[in-house]
């Protein structure tokens, strides 16, 4: 497993790095104890040393398991994220002092380490950012060395813009071959202040991996069942087309097309996976590739081309 810096924190993480949203059961539908323990196993096995998560996620049963299982060995990194508060009916985005402190005391807990290595503010606004407190809380947290690192996970690219100026270290922004249009918008910024980047979503929720159907459905409890209308799902399906021309010689599918897409981008730190079981997760980690190029330059330029072509970019 390569590693590559976590921008200018000093960190090192694998450049595949384990998401657990889909895993703690949330998002998609369930995914048994079991199965939540097979895929971190296996994860430390394939020598992923980066597992992402959310206080969030599972109501903290993620956190609980990942402290339970990854070692803390200085070599595996945990990156969570805070900012939802759960003690209301409907649970609310809340980036208060008071609260992020209350929900950073029990993230340590849960996790069952005294330093967290990072934290990232969860999904911000704009307006919350701006008030300034969040990023001043976390700076402190990192002077008093109970976090390691700091940053935002960011819904646009005006937030993640933010989130650089007021100090953060590290990023987590959508980025996939049909979701590029925030990354290259923020590529200066990332390398002028060497943030680190954590791509998520690399898969387009599964859509990348070629394997639906235009009339594909989802069930109750999927968020895919309202991300989009039917029509939007035929549009993006056929859209697929720009992707399919890049399998061939190691690039076995689709899906490792779409993966090796956002490896090939130097400027990203980790693709956050998002593995249900240890089949899709090794599936994912064999069909990486073990190091550049990802995909030549030739097959880029041409995909950048097909993919315009079909009206993603
Ligand atoms: N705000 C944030 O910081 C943020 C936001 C989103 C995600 N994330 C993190 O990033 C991780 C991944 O992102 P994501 O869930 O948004 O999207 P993703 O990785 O693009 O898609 C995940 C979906 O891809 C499918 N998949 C995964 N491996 C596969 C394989 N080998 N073969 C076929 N299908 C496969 C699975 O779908 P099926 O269920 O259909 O099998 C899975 O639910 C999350 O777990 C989370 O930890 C962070």
């Amino acid at each position: 497993m390569r590693k590559r810096p976590l921008g200018r924190t000093g960190l090192t993480v694998s450049e595949l790095g384990l998401g657990t949203w889909g895993l703690s059961g949330d998002g998609y539908g369930p995914v048994t104890e079991a199965e939540q323990d097979r895929v971190l196993d296996r994860a430390l096995a394939l020598g992923i040393t980066l597992f992402e998560t959310a206080d969030s996620y599972g109501h903290g049963a993620m956190e609980r398991r990942l402290g339970a299982r990854v070692p803390d060995d200085g070599r595996c990194r945990i990156v969570t994220k805070l900012g939802t508060d759960r003690d209301h009916a409907v649970p609310r985005k809340s980036f208060t002092v008071s609260h992020l402190t209350e929900a950073l005391d029990k993230t340590r807990e849960r996790l069952a380490r005294p330093t967290v290595d990072v934290v990232l503010l969860h999904n911000p606004s704009l307006v919350a950012l701006q008030r300034g407190e969040a990023t001043a809380w976390l700076a402190e947290q990192k002077q008093s060395g109970v976090v390691r690192a700091w940053g935002v996970s960011a819904g646009s690219t005006a937030i993640a813009r933010e989130a650089i100026a007021r100090g953060a270290e590290i990023v987590s922004v959508a980025f996939n071959a049909f979701t590029t249009a925030a990354f290259s918008e923020l590529s200066e910024d990332i390398t002028r202040d060497d943030v680190g980047v954590l791509a998520h979503s690399v898969l387009a929720y599964g859509l990348l991996t070629g394997h639906w159907g235009a009339g594909k459905r989802f069930p109750d409890g999927d968020h895919r069942a309202d991300r989009w209308t039917s029509d939007e799902l035929r549009q993006r399906v056929r859209q697929l087309s720009a992707l399919r021309p890049l399998v061939g010689g190691d690039v076995m599918t689709m899906r490792a097309g779409a993966l090796r897409y956002v490896l090939a981008n130097g400027l990203v730190s980790s693709a956050l996976l998002g593995p249900r079981s240890s089949l899709q997760l090794d599936q994912l980690v064999r069909e990486a590739g073990k190091g550049p190029p990802y995909l030549t330059d030739d097959a880029l330029t041409a995909l950048a081309a097909r993919l315009e072509e079909v009206g993603v970019l």
